[in-house]
């Protein structure tokens, strides 16, 4: 993946590893941390982020799920909808991937591993697993969320089919405009990216 900011090359050369590791527990979650990645870099571009927020971000939302590596595989691979008990296992991966991030410790880590933590946060306070809100909320994670609803929604998983992009933006759109998921602000630039056509989802 391109990089960065120089001050964070250090962080960006010892998080590639993890990247090969995520790749040969759970091949389905590395790729789609590419495309968050890739949209979350151009939604924080339209933010106007700093090289040094970018940079953060980049790692951050190539590493958000790295925290399923400490997921069962009769969870993380279970193709129908998850029970109570198994929910409640899943959402420990934000809080297992911030330890493992911020157990690097070089510049930009904790910062990387904060946005992992509450990438599954809603603008609301009624995300998880903090139930933080609005600003509170990192921008780095907060733009991780835009980006990771819209490849969730829109990429084929075993239990839905792929949706059409106008639907997965109306989706999207709905949940900005009553402020519970995500930022408005974020979801502004996210909507001038893919609408610019800089981005371009491609096949999954
Ligand atoms: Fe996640």
């Amino acid at each position: 993946m391109d990089c960065c900011d120089p001050i964070y090359n250090a962080l960006h050369d010892y998080t590639r590893a993890l990247s090969v590791a995520l790749g040969y527990r759970d091949w389905q979650t590395r790729l789609h941390s590419e495309r968050v990645r890739a949209l979350s870099k151009e939604i924080g571009l339209a933010c106007g982020l700093t090289s040094a927020e970018l940079s953060i971000l980049k790692i951050a939302a190539s590493f958000h799920d790295i925290g399923k590596i400490g997921v069962p595989d009769h969870i993380l691979m279970k193709p129908t909808e998850l029970d109570a008990d198994e929910w409640a296992c899943m959402k420990q991966h934000p809080v297992i991937g911030a330890k493992i991030m911020a157990s690097i410790e070089i510049e930009g880590a904790q910062q990387a591993a904060q946005a992992i933590l509450h990438h599954h946060e809603s603008f609301d306070g009624q995300g998880y697993p903090h139930g933080i809100a609005g600003e509170d909320i990192p921008i780095c994670a907060r733009i991780i969320a835009v980006a990771d609803s819209y490849d969730a929604i829109s990429v084929r998983r075993s239990y839905h089919d792929r949706r059409p992009h106008p639907e997965v933006m109306e989706i999207l759109r709905m949940e900005a405009q009553d402020r519970t998921k995500h930022d408005p602000e974020v979801m502004k630039c996210f909507i001038r990216v893919i609408e610019s056509g800089r981005f371009d989802l491609g096949e999954a």
